[in-house]
């Protein structure tokens, strides 16, 4: 049993599979009286796929059920199938109806407690029971909730029963891959009476500069004696090393009712601030004290940072002018699916943070709320988004069913829950909203930018939006945005400033490029723009579903990485851009049908290997020297093959083919790449990036014989034995010179000694038809991955990779 301090929380324990709260509560940590206590309440939990409606009832036999830890989502461990698609869009996997039960015992000594329980998020319409009683109903997936359960408990031996259906019956209801099931984190979250309320506390930081910052605290605290209350509320700063550097003490505060809300301001004295080159993060500890008795201590995330908005020089961080150089998300994590995984989001934020990439949009949806706290600790800056849809529907049983009775609740809850969190500089109402183009864009928009506003009015609010004629556009007529969101449509971004004068604007959604990892479509300076007339009618596309890595397709109402990037590289009134996408994501496999499944829009692939473009954008966004030249070097002899270069920090790149010059290429004007058009012999290709005349960089591709072995290569090898931890394991096909053989697609079987096990496999192929729960892959261009997750226990984990006419490798992690 692990106890660690939690951002939020005060105590946080892992609880084991039997869950009895018994043994917690008498343990050290509770006799020490710590008031508030919050427990993973993700093990001992059954799982039934199907409906089952007696299943709330507590005598409810479950005892042949499926045993499974939370996080869960049951539509990725399923098989691919033209069946479960109702439209293209959401990924082919099943959904359903699926139940959860959870049985467990809570002490006597617990009696007098607040005891809640937090869901993150349940795709989708959740059903919550406890001992039959029906706690609540929840249609959109990506709230986060709470019930409070007090009432409803037995203590003592006796047990308690929660049950949880999940409706993803309904399709569709979204564009994309949604997974299915109670697919993020679980608490049990019990306080005193007095205690600071639910997403309770709100900081802000009205005034900044170098030498001093004003914070401001305001605390929300429940009162549930049903009397009125004296209390003393101590309020402490820390830095991060833990050292106070600012207290308040609010003395005598009444507690009438059930909510009392408290202002505390602080000053900081040479603060340091909160960048994404030096995320700095501070935290305050509220300590509530009734009677002299401690009885809450909560903790909230705190940045120190300022920004503006500007209509014609764009975006500042703490004054400084920067490019907001994001990438769009939507939440599913590969061959993970749904299931929250904080080392699997953090991987993701990694591999962005390399290329440069300094923020992202949560498309089209709030993320987990561990992802914002890793854009915290990164340093990403934050769109958070609300919705992909108002009232008007864009899927036939999608939230837009749900509008009239939830949206005011689902976007207060959004702005409670994450506001704190200095990684949001941005709230979104909607995506492409359908309410754009007729008058009651009006009205819904006025109401939703208040609703954001009375819960913050540090952040601008926007909207990302198609229509960039005013007068047709009816969201932006509404005058209530703060900021103006464009989705595509880069040859409009130049006269911004005078089709919308006055207001700051940023390219909410860019590119919608298409690639296939390394495959290779010719001639490359010739662009495809795909998919006029939907997926449906799409007919010249390539008969094994792939896209060209050289950045030369596109949906046809998107553009090339490049095409964007180019324009708004060059216009300060831009305050930056978000690309569509920075993994490709289950589901939109646009332009290709069935049985492409996946998107194609993605920076990376679904496995998270980098497609060539990755290296275009770290060349731009990042001040390492690049050199990255490509495709790979086997073709048919004779055949004439396009080699590009994406390169930074040297005048000049200069090709040689088995030591023989191609010649010497600069970018000029607006270049991003150059370009060799050569002859193809087999040998070796070398590409030299110069500077003044000196090598700054050196990359040779080879011609590769045939495939010989695997080669394993893990992220990490080194784990927390903590049942979470995960290791990525890439396997490289190589020839005997090591070389990856860029067609290789051999079939590759996993197996698994120690404390591991396979989570997931995957190896980036769109219309890949291979599950992801499974202990085999094809490889895919040579590649493909393995996705090993720690238990508990913690011993080494041998991880072995085989395949017919290939020799095996192993690889040894320690998990500990
Ligand atoms: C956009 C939309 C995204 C995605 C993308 C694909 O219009 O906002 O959700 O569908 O197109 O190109």
């Amino acid at each position: 049993m692990s106890v660690m301090s939690n951002r939020h929380h005060i105590v946080r324990r892992q609880i084991g599979l039997i869950c009895s709260l018994m043994s917690l509560l008498t343990s050290p940590i509770f006799a020490q009286n710590n008031p508030r206590t919050i427990l993973d309440f993700d093990k001992g939990w059954r799982f039934y796929l199907g409906d089952e409606p007696k299943a709330k009832d507590v005598a409810f036999n479950d005892s042949d059920w499926r045993k499974l830890p939370l996080p869960h989502d049951w539509s990725i461990e399923g098989q691919f199938s033209e069946q479960h698609l109702s439209t293209t869009q959401e990924g082919a996997l099943p959904t359903g109806i699926g139940w959860y039960r959870k049985v467990f015992t809570v002490p006597i000594s617990a009696k007098n407690k607040a005891i809640f329980i937090e869901f993150d998020g349940i795709y989708r319409n959740s059903e919550i029971w406890i001992n039959g009683h029906l706690l609540g109903i929840r249609p959109y997936g990506y709230s986060s909730f709470r019930y409070e359960l007090s009432k409803y408990l037995k203590f003592g031996s006796e047990k308690n029963t929660l049950a949880v259906r999940v409706d993803n019956a309904a399709q569709p209801n979204s564009r994309w891959y949604t997974g299915s099931g109670i697919y993020r984190n679980v608490r049990l979250v019990m306080t005193s009476p007095i205690a600071v309320n639910q997403w309770g506390t709100f900081v802000t930081t009205p005034t900044v500069s170098n030498q001093k910052a004003t914070v401001s605290l305001q605390t929300s605290i429940r009162n549930a004696t049903r009397k009125s209350q004296t209390i003393r509320i101590v309020s402490t700063i820390l830095d991060t090393f833990g050292k106070a550097v600012a207290t308040q003490t609010a003395t005598s505060v009444q507690l009438k009712d059930t909510l009392t809300i408290v202002s505390q301001q602080f000053d900081v004295s040479n603060p340091l601030l909160w960048s994404v080159e030096k995320p700095y993060l501070y935290k305050i500890i509220t300590q509530i004290y009734s009677q002299n008795q401690l009885v809450d201590s909560y903790e909230t995330p705190l940045g120190i940072r300022y920004f503006h908005f500007d209509p014609a020089t764009g975006f500042s961080l703490n004054g400084q002018p920067m490019k907001i150089l994001g990438v769009c998300l939507h939440h599913d994590l590969g061959a993970l699916g749904a299931a929250v995984n904080r080392r699997a989001m953090q991987r993701q934020l990694e591999l962005l943070k390399a290329m440069g990439c300094n923020a992202i949009r949560t498309a089209h949806n709030p993320p987990a709320p561990e992802f914002l706290d890793l854009c915290d600790e990164m340093g990403f800056i934050i769109m958070d988004e609300a919705f992909d849809m108002w009232k008007k529907k864009k899927s036939k049983q999608d939230y837009g069913l749900s509008w009239d009775a939830w949206h005011k609740t689902d976007l207060e809850d959004m702005v409670r829950r994450d506001r704190n969190h200095p990684s949001i500089f941005i709230w979104s109402i909607g995506n492409e909203i359908r309410e754009q183009f007729d008058s009651t864009g009006i009205t819904i928009t006025k109401e939703l930018a208040s609703i954001v506003k009375k819960l913050d009015t540090t952040r601008p609010v926007t909207s990302a939006l198609t229509e960039n004629i005013p007068d047709k556009n009816f969201i932006y007529r509404s005058g209530a945005l703060d900021l103006l969101g464009f989705n595509y449509k880069h040859e409009a971004y130049a006269d911004f400033p005078k089709t919308f004068p006055n207001q700051a604007v940023l390219a909410s959604e860019t590119g919608s490029s298409l690639q296939t990892r390394r495959h290779y479509d010719m001639p490359s300076d010739s662009v495809r723009m795909w998919g006029k007339g939907g997926p449906a009618n799409f007919k010249d596309g390539n008969p094994d579903w792939t896209a060209s890595a050289y950045d030369n397709e596109a949906a046809y109402w998107g553009s090339t990485h490049e095409q964007t990037w180019k324009v708004i590289k060059k216009l300060p009134h831009m305050a930056g851009l978000f690309v569509w996408t920075g993994f490709d994501y289950l589901g939109e496999p646009h332009p290709y049908p069935w049985p492409a499944r996946s998107s194609y829009f993605g920076i990376l692939d679904l496995a998270g290997f980098p497609k060539d473009v990755y290296y275009l954008y770290q060349s731009e966004w990042t001040n390492k020297p690049v050199l990255h030249i490509f495709p790979h070097w086997n073709w048919p002899k004779g055949k004439t093959v396009d080699v590009w270069a994406y390169y930074n920090q040297a005048d000049e790149v200069e090709l040689f083919l088995n030591d023989k010059s191609l010649g010497v290429r600069k970018k000029t004007g607006d270049d991003l790449h150059v370009m060799w058009r050569v002859t193809y012999e087999p040998g070796t290709l070398k590409a030299i990036s110069r500077k003044g005349g000196k090598p700054v960089l050196t990359q040779t591709i080879s011609t590769v014989g045939k495939p010989t072995k695997i080669q394993l290569i893990a992220d990490r090898t080194t784990l927390k034995a903590d049942g979470k931890d995960l290791a990525y394991i890439t396997v490289n096909v190589l020839d005997d010179q090591g070389n990856l053989v860029p067609d290789a697609n051999h079939l590759i079987t996993f197996s698994i000694q120690g404390e591991g096990i396979i989570a997931g496999v995957d190896n980036g192929y769109q219309a890949s038809m291979e599950p992801f729960k499974a202990n085999y892959r094809k490889a895919y261009n040579g590649k493909c991955l393995a996705i090993i997750q720690t238990s508990e226990k913690a011993r080494k984990i041998r991880v072995k990779a085989t395949s017919e006419g290939l020799q095996g490798a192993v690889l040894e992690l320690i998990s500990r």
